[in-house]
């Protein structure tokens, strides 16, 4: 009886729709909507009680949904549950539906590597597909909307949600943050296997002093510009249909509540046309900062700026209606942000059909699809970064045969199965059965007459030796110690930040026994951020770096080992050799007294008790084979500012004895500027597939484009002048050319 009446409601919504498009659609209903029901659209819910309408602490919220006081629900998944939602949602008056959001962040059903490490594997095309299958996966769960991906650029690898982005480099930034916006959205909204994307955090949150998570934000107008907001703009450009406020401040002016960002940049000067959703509770928070008196100037200073949709605060709930009434805010405002929320509602077709998100055909489909499993573990292969692989009596030790007679394989880490997925993974009851552990993934591989022998060691954070002597014992029957070390896959991701990146407990210390053994040892290190681990670095031979790789990261790995994939994984981030260091980055500025070597100190810009340099560069990673980058030709001296052009080549060679890929990076240093340049900044880089002995020609196009920067009144111009070109296969490439842009 329901259905009939809903599907009747349906019909006439669709009928009423005929002929007229979104804009049109959109107006009209709007028309008809109470101020109640405006605001209603801008308020979201979590899905924090069962589907079928529990009254919470607060009310009833089936009760709200029904008279249209919700716009959208998150953290409600499964076509069971939203279908039930939806069905009440259109019970409401005008019977607009509701939109499923979730931090679908690196993967649904099948887990990819935590974003950042699938940034190192620097390719574009397999990043676009990951996010396009978490979509593919999530739409079929029922979910419209994922909120992601995070472009926040992170310098300072004690934040903990550096995990979640991109790295520090705006260029990097922007490519990545486009192919997500692409694989998130597919072929458009409306397709069934496409959600919304929402690019986060708006702005600067990786920026927070310290490092220390939801900190304030203090800089120039012009390092916004330049640094932090282009991977957002990149997104917008992309078509990303949402943006999500940051939980900082900028200059003193809470993100949330800030109009420049906002009002000026996003949607005017950008020309956005999607919708901003506040960050859980951030409108309310203004209050915290103690920007906003009540939750009645929160409101009103959230809606001014330009914050559409309100997760979890209740403000706008609350005070947006005695706002209106006291003539404080304009009803302008309010139709604006509805109309941006109903327009997305129009794009995904839930006026068409709100269920369109709920069949169970396709939901049981992605719910363990093998296809989905195959690329997570190929991504998991080029996101694995080889920092190091020296000889040890007197051959590198990876690849590791498969046929060695007896592996140890010592650590927390080893047989864990869910501490794959890292941070801001969904959990399914059925994720332990589902993750292949690095034991299991090791075992499936090798030989059946080797032997494969395990200990744990110690645990990730605390200080009990007592598993060392079973660990040393296995690395003395062995031909080859293996040690999965690294830091809990919760100490990184939101709330996480570190004061200190060091192995956690007493890890270095089992760490060093085993080595003591004087059995050759390969360290795979798992983390969310950069580490440091001197020690090691300095002692241990081989290293590879593995982050989290997600439902595959066992068989990702021993790929890796055995010498399967030959690892090409470039770091997105620079590695500090110490907390003091941070935040150490590539694209620094020069300063009046740098230093000219690592060792320099006498009255350079650098500290008295350590090198310069990080510990690990960004863009730097190590494969089995050699590559030698040669070469280099510019088709001319000079690029002209005015639709100019200029081609750099390389011969890349692979010089040595496996097939191998190898990233190619092209670096710029403006030599003079109206305000000063960075000693170098990523422009572009292609990831080239050669086989052993074989050469190829990389060429990049520059154009003027590329150069242009923010001077000191914010504009975004070209300044003609002498320029240097780097290509090589890190930041610190070495190979240079020299051209100048001209007028
Ligand atoms: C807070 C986080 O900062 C944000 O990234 C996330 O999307 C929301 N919570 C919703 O879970």
């Amino acid at each position: 009886m329901k259905r009939n009446f809903l599907t009747i409601a349906f019909s006439l919504l669709v009928v009423s729709s005929f002929g007229q498009n979104a804009q049109e659609f959109v107006n009209d209903l709007l028309s008809k909507m109470t101020l109640d029901e405006k605001i209603g659209q801008l308020n979201q819910y979590n899905g924090d009680w069962e589907a079928t309408g529990k009254i919470t602490p607060e009310g009833d919220k089936e009760k709200q949904i029904k008279e249209g006081h919700v716009g959208s629900m998150l953290n409600v998944m499964g076509v069971d549950k939203t279908r039930k939602l939806e069905e009440i949602a259109l019970q409401s008056r005008l019977h607009i539906p509701l939109i499923f959001g979730k931090d679908v962040i690196h993967g649904f059903r099948t887990t990819f590597p935590i974003p950042l490490g699938e940034v190192a594997s620097w390719d574009l095309a397999l990043i676009e597909k990951s996010a396009h299958i978490a979509a593919t996966e999530a739409a079929a769960y029922g979910i419209h909307w994922t909120f992601a991906p995070m472009v926040d650029i992170a310098r300072d690898p004690r934040w903990g949600r550096v995990m979640e982005g991109a790295g520090e480099d705006t260029y990097l930034g922007c490519m990545v943050a486009k192919a997500r916006v692409k694989g998130f959205q597919g072929e458009g909204l409306g397709h069934v296997d496409a959600v919304m994307a929402c690019a986060k955090h708006f702005a600067a949150y990786g920026a927070a002093v310290g490092g220390r998570d939801y900190n304030s934000v203090d800089m120039s107008l012009r390092q916004l510009n330049e640094t932090y907001l282009p991977p957002f703009k990149a997104a917008v450009d992309a078509g990303v249909a949402t943006l999500m406020n940051s939980f900082n401040d900028i200059n003193g002016i809470p993100a949330t509540g800030n109009r420049y960002i906002l009002r000026e940049k996003l949607k005017t000067e950008w020309g956005f046309k999607g919708f901003v959703v506040s960050d859980w509770g951030s409108i309310g928070e203004m209050i915290s900062h103690g920007y906003a008196k009540d939750g009645y100037d929160a409101a009103l200073k959230a809606i001014t700026a330009g914050s559409d949709m309100d997760m979890e605060s209740r403000c706008y709930r609350d005070y947006l209606k005695q706002l209106v009434s006291d003539g404080k805010v304009p009803i302008a405002f309010i139709d604006e942000a509805v109309k941006r929320i109903l327009l997305k509602k129009y794009e995904l077709g839930l006026f068409s059909d709100p269920y369109r998100f709920c069949n169970e055909g396709r939901e049981k489909q992605q719910t363990n699809n093998q296809e989905n499993r195959m690329l997570a573990r190929e991504i998991g292969e080029k996101s694995i970064v080889l920092l190091k692989n020296e000889p040890f009596n007197g051959k590198p030790q990876l690849p590791l045969s498969k046929q060695t007679k007896t592996i140890a394989f010592i650590g927390p880490f080893v047989k864990a199965t869910v501490a794959n997925h890292g941070f801001w993974a969904i959990a399914f009851p059925d994720d332990s059965l589902r993750i292949i552990s690095q034991f299991d993934g090791i075992k499936n591989q090798l030989d059946k007459n080797s032997t494969l022998l395990y200990a744990k060691g110690c645990n990730i954070n605390d200080n009990d030796q007592s598993g060392f002597a079973e660990a040393i014992d296995a690395a003395k029957q062995s031909d080859v110690a293996i040690l999965s070390l690294g830091e809990g896959y919760d100490m990184s991701g939101e709330a996480k930040s570190r004061s200190n990146l060091q192995f956690p407990g007493v890890q270095e210390a089992l760490l060093k026994a085993v080595c003591a053994t004087g059995k050759p040892v390969i360290l795979l290190i798992n983390a969310g951020r950069p580490l440091i681990f001197n020690w090691a670095s300095d002692n241990v031979p081989t290293i590879v770096y593995t982050w989290w790789l997600g439902t595959e990261a066992g068989n990702s790995i021993a790929d890796v080992l055995f010498g399967n994939y030959n690892p090409s994984g470039k770091l997105p981030i620079s590695f500090p050799r110490s907390e003091g260091q941070i935040p150490v980055y590539y694209n620094y500025y020069n300063t009046g007294r740098p230093a000219k070597n690592d060792d320099d100190k006498f009255y350079v810009s650098a500290y008295i008790d350590l090198q310069n340099s990080p510990k690990y560069a960004f863009g730097y990673g190590l494969s089995y084979t050699s590559f030698h980058i040669g070469n280099l030709q510019l088709s001319s001296g000079k690029l002209a500012m005015k639709g100019g052009k200029l081609n750099v080549t390389v011969d890349v060679k692979n010089s040595g004895n496996y097939d191998g890929e190898e990233v190619v990076q092209l670096y710029v240093r403006d030599l003079v500027g109206c305000v000063v340049r960075p000693v170098r900044e990523l422009k572009g880089f292609q990831k080239i597939f050669l086989k052993k002995g074989e050469t190829q020609t990389v060429n990049f196009c520059l154009t003027p484009d590329d150069l242009k920067f923010y001077d000191n009144d914010l504009q975004y111009i070209n300044e003609a002048g002498d320029y240097e070109v780097f290509v090589g296969n890190s930041s610190l490439a070495e190979l240079k050319g020299h051209f100048e842009l001209t007028e």
